[in-house]
C-alpha cells in the first residue's frame, strides 16, 4: 500500500466520471484491487448503486464531489479499510454498520453460521450467546435464521457493544436480543442452546506479519491472543461448561491448522463425551470447530 500523497491531480482533471474511477484506481495501485475500490469508494461518495456508476460514466463531476473522492482514496491509499470508510459491511446477506471500534466482519466466518443452521433446524434453538460479539454479526445472523430464538452479546468493549446494539436494532432484531459489556462470561446469566465465539487468536508476535489494514486500523483487542493465539479461548473454555446447555452446541473460529488441532486436543479433554465437527471456509480450510456437547439422539 502506497504512502499518503497529496491530491492527486488526475482526479482533480478528471473529465467524467469514469476518468476519474480510473484515476482513482491508479492512485490505489497498491491496493489488492485497485478498479474494486476505486468504484466502491466512487458509490460511497455519490451515494448511487453500480448501475448509476454505468449510467452518468461520461458524465462531468463536480468539484466537491472530486474533492470528496480524492479524500477517500487517500484515505484507502494510507491502508485504511473499505468498510472503515464506507461505515457498512454486508455478512450473511446483511447490512452492518461498522466503525474502528469493531472488526470488520470477514465472509469467511459464515461458515460458523452454517455450522449452526445445518445442525440445529429452527424452533431448536431458545437461547444463543455470542461470546466477543464486535459489531454484532454473527449474533444478528444466528437470529435471522432462528426467529423464535433470543440472543444476548457480550464484548469487553463498550463502544463495540452499542455498535452491535444498534446494528440489532436496525436490522430489526431489538426485540430478540440484549447486548452487555463483559469480560467473556462475566456479567452472563444462565445456559445457551448454542455459544458462539469468534475470539482474538492472532499469536501476539504476528502484529509485523498482518497487512497494515489490518495491524494499524483494526482494534488490537479484537485481534491478538498471547503467545499462540489461545489465549481468549483458554479463558472461555474454563467457563464454559456453565453457559452450556446439556446438549448444547459450541461453535468457535480459528486462525491456523495448528491452532485448530490445539483446541481439539484442549476441548477433547475438557468434554471427552462431545462430538467435535471440523468447519471449514470458503477456501475450504479449517477454519472452526463445532463441539456437540451430547450428540443429538445418543441419550441413554
Ligand atoms: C475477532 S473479534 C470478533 C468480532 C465479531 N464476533 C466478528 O466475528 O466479527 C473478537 C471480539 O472479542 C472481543 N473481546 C476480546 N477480549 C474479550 C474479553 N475478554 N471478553 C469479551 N470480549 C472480548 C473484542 O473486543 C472483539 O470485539
Amino acid at each position: 500500500m502506497q504512502k499518503c500523497r497529496v491530491m492527486s491531480p488526475e482526479i482533480a482533471e478528471a473529465p467524467s466520471l469514469e476518468a476519474m474511477i480510473r484515476a482513482g484506481a491508479k492512485a490505489l495501485s497498491g491496493s489488492q484491487s485497485p478498479r474494486l475500490d476505486s468504484r466502491v469508494l466512487a458509490k460511497h461518495v455519490l451515494s448511487v448503486d453500480d448501475a448509476a456508476l454505468i449510467v452518468r460514466a461520461a458524465d462531468p463531476v463536480t468539484d466537491e464531489t472530486k474533492r470528496a473522492y480524492d479524500g477517500v482514496v487517500m484515505r484507502r491509499a494510507c491502508g485504511e479499510p473499505i468498510a472503515y470508510i464506507t461505515g457498512v459491511k454486508e455478512f450473511w446477506g446483511m447490512t452492518f454498520r461498522v466503525t474502528r471500534d469493531v472488526l470488520i466482519p470477514r465472509s469467511d466466518s459464515e461458515c460458523l453460521v452454517e455450522a449452526v443452521v445445518s445442525r440445529r433446524p429452527r424452533g431448536s434453538v431458545s437461547r444463543i450467546l455470542d461470546l466477543g460479539t464486535g459489531s454484532g454479526c454473527l449474533l444478528c445472523a444466528l437470529l435471522s435464521e432462528y426467529p423464535d430464538a433470543a440472543g444476548v452479546g457480550v464484548d469487553i468493549s463498550g463502544a463495540a457493544v452499542a455498535v452491535a446494539r444498534d446494528n440489532a436494532a436496525r436490522l430489526g432484531l431489538a426485540h430478540q436480543s440484549a447486548f452487555a459489556v463483559s469480560d467473556w462470561f462475566e456479567n452472563v446469566d444462565g445456559a445457551f442452546d448454542v455459544v458462539i465465539a469468534n475470539a482474538p487468536y492472532i499469536p501476539d508476535g504476528d502484529r509485523a506479519a498482518l497487512v497494515i489494514d489490518v495491524s494499524e486500523f483494526e482494534p488490537d483487542s479484537a485481534l491478538f491472543a498471547g503467545g499462540d493465539g489461545l489465549a481468549a479461548y483458554r479463558d472461555i473454555f474454563r467457563s464454559a461448561c456453565d453457559y452450556l446447555t446439556p446438549d448444547g452446541l459450541l461453535v468457535i473460529e480459528f486462525g491456523t491448522p495448528r491452532q485448530g488441532e490445539a483446541l481439539r486436543e484442549m476441548i477433547g479433554t475438557i468434554w471427552p463425551a462431545g462430538e467435535i465437527g471440523v468447519i471449514r471456509d470458503l477456501a475450504a480450510r479449517d477454519r472452526g470447530i463445532a463441539l456437540q456437547l451430547e450428540p443429538v439422539g445418543k441419550k441413554d
